[in-house]
């Protein structure tokens, strides 16, 4: 066979290659076997300077149009592969704008956290101050500092979960150890007392920790609201007039209070507060057990025993401190028959408020 109708059979044969070359890497590989270094139509042109001289102007003319044919094929090819390719990466990570979008599921605040909030809201407006406290305490600021000293029958009126020092090898039990989690809020008002000087207008919200098993009405861990005021000349119409507004703000204007006498070691007198029941209105019904009236809180005067503690003249300042349980409001407001479902998060309950 002439060199000649070899180039034209590679020509024929290398296009029709190219033809059927799938995709860009396939096309490559044809390119190389014939037009790189060691390609077979570079073999032949390679072979031009052995033919006899008269044959080489023809066979180099040849060779030249046929390397010019299959590189505009390659690159033809090339340019098909490239825009099939870009047209199945466009199909590929096409967006349908017109689907609809996902819904995300959209969360709400907590009841009790909503009830907390009502709450710091209205003593806000009366200009009280918020304040915090640990959660986490020493037995002085739990009971003795509240007029409950280490030997106080009180004290045994609240379970408590005592906290052990792991580290140690004194394993603290009840009574042993000066760490605890805090009983109730009221510990917030020795802090506040220690730190700042009359007047005093404080709320402190906070979780609060009973060695109770939970049951409808009862749970190990729960939220108060410590209120305390302490300025001069304060009296129990003070209290009275403000727990008053308060409970009208909380649970509506048409509800009215009643104070009974009651006994908290860190306050005297002490009294707990009921506030009519809204179901009967006071006429007495299943949800207040027929009295008409539902107990929402404990208050009192600062007890003189108390300023002692914290160095406060009992001989100039008064005071009164209530606190509240935000669960048990939320039971009332609600009529929740069960404490426990406001620790469980379930989201057909919680979507209710
Ligand atoms: N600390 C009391 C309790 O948990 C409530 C209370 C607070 C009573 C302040 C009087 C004054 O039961």
């Amino acid at each position: 066979m002439g060199i000649t109708e070899e180039l034209h059979e590679q020509q024929a044969r290398g296009l029709a290659e190219i033809g059927s070359a799938s995709d860009l890497s396939a096309l490559d590989a044809v390119r190389v076997a014939y037009l790189g270094k060691k390609g077979s139509l570079t073999t032949v042109l390679r072979g031009l300077g052995a033919l006899p001289a008269e044959e080489r102007p023809v066979a180099g003319k040849v060779s030249n149009e046929v390397r010019v044919a299959l590189e505009s094929a390659v690159e033809a090819k090339r340019e098909e592969l490239s825009a099939a390719a870009l047209r199945t990466r466009i199909g590929e990570q096409a967006v349908d704008v017109t689907l609809p979008g996902r819904g995300r599921p959209v969360g709400s605040r907590h009841l009790i956290e909503q009830i907390r909030s009502e709450i710091v809201e209205i003593f806000l407006g009366l200009g009280y101050r918020i304040a915090e406290g640990p959660e986490v305490e020493l037995d002085y600021y739990n009971f003795t500092a509240l007029n409950q000293p280490p030997d106080h029958p009180a004290r045994s009126l609240q379970d408590t979960f005592y906290v052990r020092d792991l580290s140690g090898d004194t394993a603290a039990v009840e009574g042993e150890s000066d760490v605890l989690l805090r009983t109730h809020t009221s510990p917030v008002q020795v802090h506040v007392m220690e730190e700042q000087k009359p007047p005093i207008y404080v709320l402190a919200p906070g979780k609060v920790y009973r060695r109770d098993a939970a049951d409808p009405s009862h749970l190990p861990q729960f939220t108060q609201i410590e209120g305390l005021v302490v300025d001069e000349g304060i009296t129990f119409a003070d209290l009275k007039g403000t727990l008053d507004h308060v409970c009208k703000a909380i649970f509506g204007p048409d509800r009215r209070t009643r104070f009974r006498p009651h006994f908290f070691p860190f306050t005297e007198p002490s009294a707990e507060v009921d506030v009519s029941c809204g179901i009967c209105g006071g006429e007495g019904c299943r949800f207040c057990k027929g009295t008409g009236w539902l107990e929402i809180l404990g208050c009192g005067m600062v007890d003189p025993n108390v300023f002692g503690y914290v160095g406060i003249d009992p001989e100039r300042y008064s005071g009164f401190a209530f606190g509240m349980g935000v669960e048990r409001i939320a039971a009332l407001k609600y009529d929740l028959p069960d404490l426990r479902i406001l620790l469980e998060g379930d989201m057909r309950f919680l979507r209710q408020f």
